[in-house]
């Protein structure tokens, strides 16, 4: 899949993508992308996307989607509503803060639109433990509303949704 317009290259995870130097300064990502996601697209957890550059030099990042359901309530009756979660997203050190993040957001949404076209899918979920990507209103800035927080193991877990 290229985008001229956008001057990149989008791609499932492939093994020939571990050619590829990658560091986003923090190692839990790196190592997922190196080793974990190819058990996870394996056992059909997750869909891996990689963004190269146009000359496939470089290897800008990867976000991750998979389906999620979580419980609402809506007209007094609790349902499980179908989603889309935007489950991990990291980006070359040196090409942070140039807008490769909000391109990837973008592209998440893009392809959920096209999940809900075929199947339910009410919206983009995003649950992350960085509170400081949620005082930056980071997500909240690009059309995510704040859901919930919550407590698991003790760390705070926010969530927050894009809906379609
Ligand atoms: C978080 C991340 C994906 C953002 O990508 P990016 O390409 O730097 O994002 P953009 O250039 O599109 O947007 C930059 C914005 O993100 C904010 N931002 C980036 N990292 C941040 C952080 N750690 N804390 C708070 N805000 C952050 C910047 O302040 C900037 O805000 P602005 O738009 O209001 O000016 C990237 O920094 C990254 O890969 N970090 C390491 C992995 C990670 O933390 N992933 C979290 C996903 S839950």
């Amino acid at each position: 899949m290229r985008n001229e317009e956008t001057g990149y290259i989008l791609e499932k995870l492939h093994i020939r993508h571990t050619q590829y130097d990658f560091d986003c300064g923090m190692e839990e990502y790196n190592e997922y992308i190196r080793e974990r996601a190819f058990d996870e697209i394996d056992i059909k957890n997750t869909q891996v996307y990689v963004f190269l550059t146009k000359n496939r030099d470089t290897l800008i990042g990867y976000f991750t989607l998979s389906n999620k359901s979580i419980r609402a309530e809506i007209r007094d009756t609790i349902y499980d509503q179908p989603l889309c979660l935007l489950g991990r997203m990291a980006i070359q050190k040196h090409l942070q803060g140039k807008g490769w993040g909000t391109k990837f957001i973008h592209k998440a949404i893009d392809i959920c639109y096209q999940i809900s076209d075929m199947a339910g899918c009410k919206g983009l979920l995003v649950e992350t433990y960085f509170l400081d990507l949620i005082e930056s209103n980071f997500y909240q800035n690009r059309g995510f509303q704040q859901i919930d927080e919550h407590k698991i193991h003790g760390r705070t877990r926010y969530r927050l949704l894009y809906p379609l």
